[in-house]
Order: C-alpha cells, then structure tokens, then sequence
C-alpha cells in the first residue's frame, strides 16, 4: 500500500501574535460599553519574532476542563491549574458548571458546588449539540441560553489562563486550541456554534475592550455585550488566534508524539460525560520517525453522565439501560474498527494479518467504570472477522508523554483525562492533515466515487 504522507510543512500555521494586557497580572477590570459595536479586532501586534510562544490546548468537557500549554521548545506539556481543588475530581480538573443564583449573580467551576441557590447548569456543552437522545438531561430552565453560558464559563477561565500565563512569561505569543465533539469529517454547524462561543469569550479576555468575569459576576452586566459578540462575525482564519478541532483527532497527535508507543494497531476510546470518541490507528515507525494513521473514527452522543442518570431509576430499568448503554459503546467500538479494517479487507493475507491484533487505549473519566473497562475487555472487535484466528487484543490506559504536573500529584489513571488537551497543546503545524481519498488501487476496485472516507495522517516528531 503505497501512502503519501503530504509535506507537514504545508500545514498553514497561523500567526502569533503578542497580547498586550496594559499591566503585569493581566488586563484592567474594564467594562464593556453596550452602546459601541463589538471589537472583532483583537489587541495584538504581530510579530513573529516574540521569543516566547505558548500553545495552549483547552479541554472544555461536559464534566470537567482540562487545560495545559506548552511553550515552543520545550518537550514538556505543564499542566496549568484552572480552579481550586474540588472532591471528587482530579486537581487539575474544573468541574464545567456555571451557576445562576437568585441575585442574578454567575458562578464557575468548582464554586458553584459551594453555594446551593438558584440554578445550577450542567452537562452544557451536550446542550450545544441538539436534542438529548439519551433523555438523561433535565429540561433546560428558561433564561441564559447555553451559548451564553459556555462563553462565560470559558471567558472565566480564558481569565485564568491569561493571568497565570501573563504572571509566569510575562509578554508572549498565544495560541488557544479547542476541540469539539465531532470526527475528521468536521460537523460545519457545530464547529460554527463553537467558533462563535470561543471568540466571544477570546474577545472577553484579549479584545481591545475586554470584560471583567469574575466569579460572582452580575448576569445583568454581561449578558448583552456577550449577546451582542455572539451574534457578530467570524473574524476570518488568518487573524483568529484560537481554532476549534475534532475530538477524536486530539488524542491521535498525543499518541503520535509519544515515543512509548509499540508500532501496530490501537484503538483509543474515550468516554467522557456526554460523549465518547474512537478512533482506530496504525503507529508505524519508519526512517524518517514515528507516525500514525487514523484509519477511522466515530462518535457516540453517550458517557459517563447517561450512566450516572440511570442511578435514580428503578434497579431492574437501570440494569436493562446499563445494558442499553454497554451494547452502544460495544457496538460502536465494533464499528469504528471495521470501518478501518475494510479499507485493506481487499489487501494480500499478510496486510489482513495485521488486523488481528489489537490494543485498546481508554482515555476519559467513563472509562473508570468498571462495567465499561470490563464490557471493553470482553469484546475483541476482530473476533467478528477472525472468528477462529489467533488474535491479540490487549485493552490498557492511555498515559500521554511527557507531562509535567508541577507541585501536584497526579496519578496515572487521572492523566488518561488529559489526552484531549494534551494533543490540543501541540501547535498547529503538528496538527494532522487530510489526506486525499486513500490510492489503493490494487486492493480497491471500487470506483472512486465510492471509496471509503479520507483518513488523517499524524506526522512524527
Ligand atoms: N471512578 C469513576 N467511576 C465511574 N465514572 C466515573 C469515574 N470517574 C469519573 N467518572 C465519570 O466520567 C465522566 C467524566 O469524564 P471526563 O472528565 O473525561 O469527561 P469530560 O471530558 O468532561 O466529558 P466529554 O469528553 O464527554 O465532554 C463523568 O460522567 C463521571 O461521572
Ligand atoms: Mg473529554
């Protein structure tokens, strides 16, 4: 099979630019003038000599927000730490959920959890993805809208970031990667949606007149201006200093950078609270370095928080939905590996043989669950082809390289929840490309219109 990995060079790198925040320890608590049009400019000088550039990869989950950066050069991720610590979630972890109080005041992160008045909103960014098809979501109280509240949720915490970043560097170059949950075929509408929310909160914190979002902020004093940046334009791509990328992908550049990877064929599963990504991919190991092929991925609207949902049911239905759930992951898992494995089910035995063996990855906090990690364990998808071969199939935790959490501890189970952000830290010229249609003529007689779906390619180091 003969692939053309396309030049990682050409792989466009959007400039950098330096935030200029007007006083160490980040900007002035300005507010926001209504009356003006909003900035869509944000206050920066290109320069693409800063000496220091810093990509910051932000994992804003339905449970929790991962955040880690990394500066040109270095080889270590570090873990930036968004919030204080709160039970039940690793240190690095903020719990994403913003709370409405009966004073009109807005909370974030782990202090909402502190306080019991008003409403509190959780699982929000499953609300930007459409109708609840797990029914496990209460009906959404009138008032903010979700797009609202995420782009507080994140302006909160593009805060942090600024500040922490700004009181460590001092002045330097910065690049905000997000991603949402949807695979390489991006989902137009929804990366819209999310592109909208991400500049309004970057505006927020880095535009020329940006807001003060404080915990305890009044909904009544940013509600319009952040109505009003919602609903403008895009900046376009050239000037955006953040960029919005697939879910299932992340994880595929942390692997790919990762020089404990065996080469051979991994499936990485990661369920999170409303979501869970799978992608399947070849680590090969050539002349040139390590590289992975994702030969396939796939997303499932369901995680750990449709399990939790079921606690309050009957015991009997909660088994039968555990059940429900169980048989989705597994079914999807099944899917993801034959959409790959079909794209060389044409191929001489000795590519076929290659399918026989496989490694699971599990990443995301649903993965915890034992059920699940058990349920995963139990079904070696290429039992279904290679019904009486010998295979291989070793299911394990995901551990992305090289991350450097500071003073804290962290644990490994708790660093498989970094994969998302981990790969999101990594600069865009490191980002996988699309390549064209795979050329596999001799396997393939298809006619090309009906060939299966591009896949990425992830360059090495
Ligand atoms: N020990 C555990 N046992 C069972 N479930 C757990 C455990 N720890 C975490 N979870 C579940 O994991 C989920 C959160 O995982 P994670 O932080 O990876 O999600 P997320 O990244 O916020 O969500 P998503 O990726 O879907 O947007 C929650 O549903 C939580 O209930
Ligand atoms: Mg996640």
């Amino acid at each position: 099979v003969e692939r053309t990995p396309s030049d990682p060079q050409t792989v466009h790198e959007t400039d950098s630019a330096v935030l200029n925040y007007g006083r160490p320890g980040g900007a002035p608590a300005q507010s926001f003038h209504a009356a003006t049009p909003p900035a869509v400019k944000a206050v920066v000088q290109r320069n693409r000599g800063t000496a220091i550039r810093i990509t910051v990869g932000f994992d804003f989950g339905t449970h929790s927000t991962k955040v880690l950066y990394r500066k040109h050069g270095d080889t270590v991720t570090r873990i930036l730490y968004l919030d204080e610590p709160c039970k039940e979630y690793p240190s690095f972890a903020s719990p994403s959920l913003v709370r409405l109080d009966n004073d009109g005041r807005l909370w974030f992160g782990s202090e909402t959890l502190l306080r019991n008045s008003g409403h509190l909103h959780r699982s929000l960014k499953v609300r930007l993805l459409g109708p609840d098809r797990e029914s496990s979501l209460e009906p959404f109280p009138p008032g903010p809208t979700p797009q609202f509240l995420v782009a507080a949720y994140l302006a909160w915490a593009f805060h942090r970031v600024r500040d922490k970043l700004q009181a460590e560097f001092g002045a330097h170059a910065l690049r905000m990667n997000l991603a949402a949950p949807m695979n390489h075929v991006q989902n137009e509408r929804l990366r819209d949606v999310y592109l909208h929310i991400v500049q309004t909160a970057w505006q927020a914190t880095f535009g020329e007149c940006p807001l003060a979002v404080d915990q305890g902020v009044r909904l009544d004093a940013v509600q319009r201006p952040f109505t009003r940046l919602l609903d403008s334009k895009l900046v376009p791509e050239s000037e955006r200093h953040f960029e919005v990328l697939p879910e299932t992908i992340a994880p595929i550049v942390s692997m790919s950078f990762n020089p404990r990877m065996a080469p051979g064929f991994y499936l990485i599963v990661d369920m999170g609270g409303g979501t869970t990504e799978i992608s399947v991919n070849m680590v090969g190991k050539s002349k040139k370095g390590q590289n992975v092929h994702c030969y396939f991925d796939d997303l499932i609207h369901l995680g750990g928080n449709d399990f939790a949902a079921l606690a309050v049911k009957e015991a009997s239905a909660a088994a039968a939905g555990r059940l429900r759930l169980l048989d989705r992951t597994c079914a999807a898992i099944r899917k993801v590996w034959y959409g790959g494995y079909e794209k060389e089910k044409e191929a001489q035995r000795t590519i076929r043989a290659r399918w026989k063996d496989l490694y699971v990855l599990l990443s995301g906090g649903g993965t915890r669950n034992k059920e699940v990690a058990d349920r995963i364990r139990q079904c070696p998808p290429q039992r279904y082809i290679f019904v009486a071969d010998p295979c291989k199939y070793v299911v394990g935790r995901y551990e992305p390289a090289n991350i450097d959490p500071g003073l804290h501890q962290v644990s490994d189970v708790d660093l498989s929840l970094l994969s998302v952000a981990h790969g999101l830290a990594l600069e865009a010229q490191r980002w996988p490309e699309l390549l064209k249609p795979v050329e596999v003529q001799a396997f393939d007689p298809a006619p090309r219109a009906e060939r299966p779906e591009a896949y990425w390619y992830v360059g090495g180091k």
